[in-house]
Formats: structure tokens, C-alpha cells, sequence
């Protein structure tokens, strides 16, 4: 598995594509298409924007995950990235797909409740049915600089994240009860 991280640099990348003439949307896929037969899967983590640089990592991509958490302006910015989503495969990805809303940080509230009723109403079966718990492990072993399952195999984090891949990778669903309790 090779990682690469961020770089400061990157922050002003947005404002510089902005200006930029030539395919400005295509930059990180010209670059992962040359690479892009070395790996089983490429997973571009974005930031909480619907900038350029998010549009780079949209055209390069096959299928986007959402992540969701419990809250209304939450709900409400996925109206915009649905729009998003439509723009890009309308001008740059026309085979862009969507593979589902995860929803995360949940917990035994009614924020939590409601907002996961509202988001299986919507968008209905575009919600994967793993739902990750709030859960404290996940920031200790962001802390201790190693992943959940080497930090806490047995936490409820770890139990939802190894759902979650049999989900998406085996193409197993899971059913409602199994992974909505938080
Ligand atoms: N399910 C969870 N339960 C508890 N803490 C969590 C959970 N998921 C993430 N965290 C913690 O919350 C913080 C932010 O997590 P993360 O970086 O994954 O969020 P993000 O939405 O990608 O943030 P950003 O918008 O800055 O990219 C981290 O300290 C992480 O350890
Ligand atoms: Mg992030």
C-alpha cells in the first residue's frame, strides 16, 4: 500500500486552477492514469469543499462515497454536491457513479435518528446500510498514529469500518438491524 499525504502547498492549488487555461479539471487524472495499473483500488480523500480540487479528484474517480454526519447544514450541502456530481458528469466524468452516503458519527440521539430518517428517505437506496458509530477509539488511534483495527479490533468502530468493506468489496449487504445501532 503506498500513502501520500497532503502538503501544505496544496492549499493554494485551488486558486491557481481557477486561473489555469488548459483542462484544469483533468490535472489528477492525467497524472493517475499512468499509475493507475500498479494498484487494485485508488481511494483520493477530498476536503470539505466543491473546488477545483475536489472537481480534479471527481474526474479522475469511477465512484464517489459521501460521507454524512448527523446534523441539518449536513443534509442541506447535499443537495449542492448532488448538482455537483450531475455538472461533472454532464462536462468531465460522464461515467461517474455514486456509490452511496455513508453515515457517520452516530449516536443515540434524536439529531442522530432524524437525520438518518431524512437521508434514507431522500436518497433511499443510495444510503449504505453500514452506519459508523461516534466512537472515541477511532480518535485514540488516530492519536497513536495507527489504524482501528491494530488499535481496538474488538471496538464498535472497527466492528462497523470491517462491515462496511464487506459491504462495499464483497458486495454483501447488510441488513438494517445489524448495523444501525450506534
Ligand atoms: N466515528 C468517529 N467517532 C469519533 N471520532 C471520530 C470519528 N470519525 C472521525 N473521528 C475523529 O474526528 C476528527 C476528524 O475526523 P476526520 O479527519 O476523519 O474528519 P473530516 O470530516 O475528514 O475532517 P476534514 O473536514 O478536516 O477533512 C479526527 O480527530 C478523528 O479521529
Ligand atoms: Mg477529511
Amino acid at each position: 500500500m503506498d500513502i501520500v499525504p497532503s502538503h501544505i502547498l496544496l492549499s493554494n492549488t485551488d486558486v491557481q486552477l481557477t486561473v489555469a487555461k488548459d483542462h484544469r479539471e483533468a490535472r489528477l487524472k492525467t497524472q493517475l492514469d499512468s499509475i493507475k495499473n500498479n494498484y487494485d483500488y485508488i481511494f483520493i480523500d477530498n476536503p470539505p469543499a466543491l473546488g477545483w480540487l475536489t472537481l480534479n479528484s471527481f474526474t479522475a474517480s469511477d465512484q464517489v462515497i459521501v460521507v454524512v454526519s448527523p446534523g441539518y447544514f449536513e443534509l442541506d450541502s447535499l443537495v449542492q454536491l448532488s448538482k455537483t456530481l450531475e455538472e461533472v458528469r454532464e462536462f468531465y466524468n460522464p461515467a461517474l457513479k455514486l456509490l452511496g452516503f455513508l453515515f457517520t458519527m452516530s449516536e443515540p440521539t434524536i439529531n442522530t435518528s432524524v437525520s438518518l430518517q431524512v437521508l434514507r428517505q431522500t436518497y433511499t437506496s443510495k444510503v449504505l446500510n453500514t452506519v459508523i458509530p461516534r466512537n472515541t477509539d477511532l480518535r485514540d488511534a488516530h492519536f497513536n498514529k495507527t489504524d482501528i483495527f491494530t488499535f481496538a479490533e474488538q471496538s464498535k468502530a472497527a466492528k462497523a469500518y470491517d462491515k462496511l468493506i464487506q459491504e462495499i468489496f464483497l458486495n454483501e449487504p447488510i441488513k438494517d438491524e445489524q448495523t444501525t445501532q450506534v
